[in-house]
């Protein structure tokens, strides 16, 4: 039966997710794991600059990234949207206006993330190409602790919008409509083009690629209701 063979996948899983995944993976790895119930998951979460270095010393069956790296050695898979949105506390001036132009940031309070992220990569590249100076209030390194200085009234900031699912941040956090955001990225499930996938490593694979999206979206869904 269906039952037998999926009980015949045993053995260890280990993935490595960038810190804004942490907020969907986990949450897909529940119904897999039941459906495989032999197969044990290890999971790292770590920056962008940490992922590398782990996929450089081959630590991981797979890795999860928004910025491949680019060389043949890897193979990647597109899998879900990963767009960076500016987010202000809900009281902040803009919150309520549309089409805000992006160089109304100039000199805005901002929270910026650590060196080795790649979120901070993609936003300071957009800042550039854009002449824009925020004013870098604070660096620091978890985009959990980020939301909680917006909340405090530090100043805005840009993260994944993945950081908003499911824990009521509605209410404190607000979106604003700046130009040129969200800053449009994408998921990617990599591993090095050498190296043959373990069959629970190609089985998760296959889980992310084919039910993944739908998955994360039915969970996130409240969320987007309520844009
Ligand atoms: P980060 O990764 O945790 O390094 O910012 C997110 C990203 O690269 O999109």
């Amino acid at each position: 039966t269906v039952a037998d063979l999926q009980g015949l996948k045993q053995g260890q899983l280990k993935l490595s997710v960038i810190t804004t995944a942490k907020y969907v993976i986990p949450r897909l790895l529940g119904p897999f794991c039941q459906r495989y119930p032999g197969i044990d998951v290890s999971l790292k979460v770590t920056n962008h600059e940490g992922l590398q270095e782990r996929l450089n010393d081959n630590l991981d069956d797979l890795y999860i990234l928004s910025q491949p790296p680019v060389t043949p050695d890897v193979l990647c898979h597109e899998f879900l949207d990963n767009p960076l949105v500016v987010l202000a506390p809900m009281n902040h001036p803009l919150a309520l206006q549309k089409n805000i132009p992006i160089e109304r940031l100039n000199g805005e309070p901002f929270i910026m993330r650590e060196p080795g992220s790649g979120t901070r990569q993609a936003v300071q590249k957009m800042f550039e190409e854009r002449g824009v100076a925020v004013k870098v209030r604070l660096d620091l390194g978890s985009n959990e602790a980020i939301k909680q200085a917006i909340a405090g009234g530090l100043g805005i900031s840009v993260l994944s919008r993945h950081v908003l699912t499911l824990d009521g941040w509605q209410s404190q956090l607000t979106i604003l409509d700046v130009e040129g955001f969200p800053i449009p990225r994408q998921w990617y499930a990599i591993y090095p083009s050498g190296k043959q996938l373990s069959v629970v490593a190609q089985t998760f694979f296959d889980y992310l690629l084919n039910e993944g999206k739908q998955a994360i979206e039915s969970s996130t869904k409240i969320y987007q209701q309520q844009e």
